[in-house]
């Protein structure tokens, strides 16, 4: 936690959650909780969220709107800043309160943004966010370009789940192409019972997705595969339906394409939409979908306990049906009760109980060893998509965040 989740980038959510002064929201940075604000200044503030007097919890709401926090022990009372405000009983104290606590809640040391997305780092020196997303960026701009206004907001609530196994397995499995033929055969298999819909029911477009992951074997093999700096990848990828790839000619993306082209016109909007990407892993604790708009945060609560939030996102400026779209996908991928996400979880839990056991140490790592290919900007490409290559970059990673000086 300390090593990792001390140090690493973090990505905490996106400023459509905090779009004026006072909005907030609280999450997790490893084991600190922390409140997320926008100041008065309009500046994102990473605070956290232990009193300074007796180390209370002080924020103990998701999100909303306030001008400060008061905690409900003795009452002291926070700026959005973080600043210390007010203290109650002042005179009894053997020493100004400021002086003290050192004016208020800590503040975590460095925050930036990218495209909107906020992040935030518990260690005072590191690389800049720039350099550490590297090439991971263009998934960033993928998904913002997406928007015919040029941006993007979090919308429809978050989907909550945990398992009982370890954080790194959730970042392991986004971007292994060879399980879902195994893992999810069962909702394959479902989807190609059903009927054809009439007319565009809204399950349909779970069937389809639950179908794609029923692509034969040379599908996979032929989507890239991508591994950067400190642990991140992404896949090319493997969807060829047009009713849920926007690239392709289906008329249900008709007016979302004429939105986005009057932005960009018609090579520009070629252009962002034949930009294909599967799930984008920002080492350690985020996994993206830019072409279908998700987005989940990990969080480790224990060695064999993890916490997932997934978000969905709007196109702002595109018609409403392009965010039914990504619902209905949410549902079947991120929902709680989803046919895909359950088999998911299982094989995670799975795997922690076995790798629970004594008797043996290593685990096997070696699918497409060696056949990695340099693919310029500092990043490598595996020999086909179903190299193991993103997990060996991942511990790669995890090796360096461990053995580093403190
Ligand atoms: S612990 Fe917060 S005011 Fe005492
Ligand atoms: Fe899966």
């Amino acid at each position: 936690m300390d090593r990792i989740f001390g140090r690493a980038w973090l990505i905490l959510g996106h400023e459509s959650q905090i779009r004026n002064p006072g909005d907030f929201f609280t999450t997790r940075m490893g084991r600190e909780s922390v409140i997320v604000t926008r100041h008065t200044d309009g500046s994102v503030r990473v605070l956290v969220n232990r009193c300074a007097h007796r180390g209370a919890r002080v924020c103990d709401a998701v999100a909303g709107t306030a001008a400060e926090f008061v905690c409900a022990y003795h009452g002291w009372t926070y700026g959005t800043d973080g600043s210390l405000r007010g203290v109650p009983l002042p005179g009894g104290y053997d020493r100004p309160a400021a002086e003290m606590t050192k004016g208020g809640l800590a503040r975590v040391p460095r925050v930036a943004t990218y495209r909107g997305f906020v992040f935030a780092s518990l260690a005072e020196h590191g690389p800049s966010l720039t350099e550490f997303l590297g090439p991971l960026r263009a998934s960033f701009d993928d998904f913002v370009d997406r928007a015919p206004a040029g941006e993007v907001e979090t919308a429809g609530g978050v989907f909550k789940h945990a398992y009982h196994g370890n954080w790194k397995l959730v970042l392991e499995n986004h971007n292994d192409t060879v399980h879902p033929a195994f893992v999810h055969a069962s909702s394959i298999w479902a989807a190609r019972e059903q009927p054809a819909a009439a007319g565009e029911a809204y399950s349909e477009i779970g069937v389809r997705q639950m179908l794609q992951n029923g692509a034969p074997w040379e599908v996979w093999e032929n989507t890239g595969l991508w591994v950067a700096g400190y642990g991140h990848s992404w896949m090319g990828d493997y969807h060829d339906d047009d009713r849920l790839v926007a690239a392709l000619d289906h008329p249900g993306f008709a007016e979302y394409r004429a939105a986005l082209e009057r932005r960009l016109g018609r090579e520009g909007t070629a252009r962002v939409l034949g930009e294909l990407r599967w799930n984008s892993i920002v080492y350690p604790n985020c996994s993206f979908m830019s072409q279908f708009r998700q987005l989940r945060v990990v969080h480790p609560i224990a060695v064999d306990r993890t916490v997932v939030h997934a978000y969905s996102f709007r196109l702002k400026g595109a018609p409403e049906q392009m965010f039914r779209d990504t619902i209905a996908f949410s549902n079947v991928v991120n929902g709680t009760a989803s046919p895909v996400l359950t088999d998911d979880l299982e094989v995670y839990e799975r795997t922690q109980h076995g790798l629970g056991g004594r008797r043996t140490d290593w685990v096997y790592l070696g699918r497409g060893h060696g056949g990695d290919v340099a693919a310029g900007d500092g990043a490598f490409r595996g020999g086909t998509g179903t190299s193991e290559v993103h997990i060996r970059n991942q511990f790669a990673a995890w090796l360096e965040y461990m053995t580093a000086e403190a």
